[in-house]
């Protein structure tokens, strides 16, 4: 549905608050409608490697990036930040949905704001189709009108997912989604992630705690370790025959 699929590139990124440099110099390459999983030590650098895909960190006084970013052959930081973001949907670790909206109007805020539906008919069917690829459609269909706060902390993070698709997004980025979650609502969310990939060919950046969870929904793998791309290839060859140290000691939860 979201058609053309897209690819994401780095080229030699790095990253400063201040003085201190958080990434240095991180190159790789996310193939169209796959999905990367950055894992890493808390602290690595992996939040803010998503924060300077999506320019956040424009908005962080002393934040400074270098090198280059591409997104759908976008050049991320030569082109305008706002229509950077309209191709990339965020979703935090915490679920943050507007609690005085009812749960139809959060999915429908964004294709309210972006014109994206002509008519009531065709922004239900936008709504409907983003709360049923965040499996979450059975569950609401009945009270859409209800405030969010009624739901789950599960059902909250799966409704913010259904929010960052309804603007039909060419790049997900996940900060650790399931970190404040139940298992089961973990797991949706990951069979929510592999299909989206999968089927609406949107490439996905995980940030993820877990390498369980990295080998369940990923394609490609990222180890960060004090700002540094340590390793980077397929989720299974860095999850099997990692060939650092460090990426083992990480995959047998020693670091
Ligand atoms: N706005 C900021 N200003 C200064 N330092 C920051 C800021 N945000 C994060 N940091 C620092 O950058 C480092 C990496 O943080 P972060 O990207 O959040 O790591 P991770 O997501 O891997 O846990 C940490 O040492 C953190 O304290
Ligand atoms: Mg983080």
């Amino acid at each position: 549905m979201q058609g053309r699929a897209c690819g994401v590139s780095l080229e030699g990124v790095s990253v400063w608050y201040e003085e201190r440099r958080i990434l240095k110099d991180v190159s790789l390459k996310v193939p169209p409608g796959s999905v990367l999983a950055v894992m890493g030590p808390s602290g690595s650098g992996k939040s803010t490697l998503l924060r300077a895909i999506n320019r956040l960190l424009d908005h962080v006084p002393g934040a400074r990036v270098e090198g280059r970013i591409v997104v759908c052959g976008v050049d991320v930081y030569k082109a305008n930040p706002y229509r950077v973001r309209r191709m990339i949907g965020m979703v935090f670790q915490t679920p943050n949905p507007f609690p005085h909206m009812s749960i139809y109007d959060n999915v429908a805020i964004g294709p309210r704001l972006h014109g994206l539906a002509k008519s009531r008919e065709e922004l239900d069917r936008i709504v409907e189709w983003a709360l049923r690829e965040a499996m979450l459609w059975d569950e609401v269909k009945d009270r859409l009108r209800d405030p969010p706060t009624k739901l789950s902390g599960g059902q909250q993070q799966r409704l913010a997912l259904a929010r960052a698709l309804a603007l039909k997004p060419r790049l997900l980025l996940l900060d650790e989604p399931t970190a404040n979650i139940d298992p089961q609502n973990a797991r949706k969310l990951e069979e929510s992630i592999r299909r989206i990939a999968v089927e609406e060919g949107v490439t996905v950046i995980l940030v993820t705690h877990t390498p369980q969870q990295a080998l369940r929904v990923s394609d490609y793998a990222a180890f960060i370790y004090e700002g540094r791309l340590v390793e980077f290839g397929k989720t299974r060859d860095l999850a099997l025959n990692p060939t650092h140290k460090l990426t083992a000691m990480y995959f047998r939860g020693e670091l």
